[in-house]
């Protein structure tokens, strides 16, 4: 058992839009993209006919290592980023789950390096066994690439600051190693504090969401949907902040739409790929009981029959 537990968000309400009332095929094929801690798989599997199958994807070592108990021959896991989502055959999938970002494990280990509260190696690899982390990145990397990414993924207003910041402290004493390290220096380059938040907030999720590639791997899993889902195939993407959740809705909106080809006015539209079903927050009772949850907008959508 894993000292770090993840409540899930959303558990009832995701697995539901999944799912339906409940599931007529005999052998649909469910990707939770996610994997996590397997509060929804393990809620799916539950609903799941004997000749179902549940393929999971996470990119953390530690996520895979819990799947790993899952003893279910209907079950899978793939330690791939859901970028690899594509990899699935075309129009087999009856229902995508997102629910992104990081899981309670990797923020409350100080070990794996994505929290501010806390010292641990400036790290922040959802997969550890690949790619370069925090630290790696921040040694070499050039002023005006730190602050784009401060800026742009953390929507920092001090992000010059910051990266100035970095680039002294380099000079003067060494790189960066660690979590408390980098706090410490970018609660001193921030002049004014929003209320309630950690000068540091805004920093470290830019770093984490640049390190991971999180948001261009939204873009292509989001993208690989349209061919893995059969028709009527569900997607449903739990997202915790508006980077994400703007991603996401457009990505909806784009293929909610029917187009018109202005080179053939007389043509029929080409058919919308998805319809727009449902956007969902927690209740209040699910934030009073997790308040990680707070953040959280799932949105729902189904492809749509028509091929195209
Ligand atoms: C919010 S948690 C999921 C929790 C899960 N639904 C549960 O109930 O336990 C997000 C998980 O997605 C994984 N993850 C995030 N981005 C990923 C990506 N691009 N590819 C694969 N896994 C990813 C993280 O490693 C983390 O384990």
């Amino acid at each position: 058992m894993d000292t770090w537990q993840h409540t899930t968000v959303l558990l009832n309400e995701a697995v539901a839009a999944l799912i339906g009332d409940s599931i007529t095929r005999p052998d649909p094929t469910y990707v939770d993209a996610t994997f996590g801690r397997g509060g929804h798989s393990r809620l799916l599997l539950s609903k799941l006919p004997p000749q179902g199958r549940l393929v999971a994807f996470d990119k953390d070592p530690e996520a895979i290592a819990e799947a790993a108990r899952i003893a279910d021959p209907r079950f899978s896991i793939r330690h791939e980023g859901f970028r690899q989502l594509g990899d699935l055959p075309s129009a087999s999938v009856a229902g995508v789950l997102l629910d992104l970002g990081v899981s309670s494990p990797q923020i409350d280990n100080p070990a794996r390096g994505f929290s501010f509260r806390g010292d641990g190696p400036l790290d922040m690899r959802m997969d550890t066994t690949r790619g370069q982390s925090v630290a790696d990145w921040l040694a070499t990397a050039e002023a005006g690439q730190i602050a784009e990414v401060i800026r742009e993924y953390g929507e920092e207003r001090f992000a010059v600051q910051i990266a100035k910041a970095v680039v002294a402290r380099r000079q003067e004493r060494g790189h960066l190693s660690t979590t408390a390290e980098l706090a410490q220096l970018v609660a001193g380059a921030v002049k004014t504090r929003e209320p309630g938040q950690d000068p540091a907030t805004r920093t470290f999720q830019a770093l984490r969401i640049f390190i991971n590639a999180e948001l261009e791997e939204l873009q292509q899993a989001l993208e690989a949907t349209l061919d893995i889902l059969e028709p009527q195939g569900r997607l449903v993407v739990i997202s915790f902040h508006s980077l994400e959740d703007r991603i996401v809705k457009q990505f909806i909106a784009a293929n909610s739409r029917e187009v018109f080809d202005r080179r053939a006015p007389f043509a029929p539209p080409r058919a919308m790929k998805l319809k727009a079903l449902d956007r969902i927050k927690p209740s209040p009772a699910e934030v009073a009981a997790n308040p990680r949850s707070r953040s959280a907008i799932m949105r729902v959508a189904e492809r749509t029959g028509v091929a195209v």
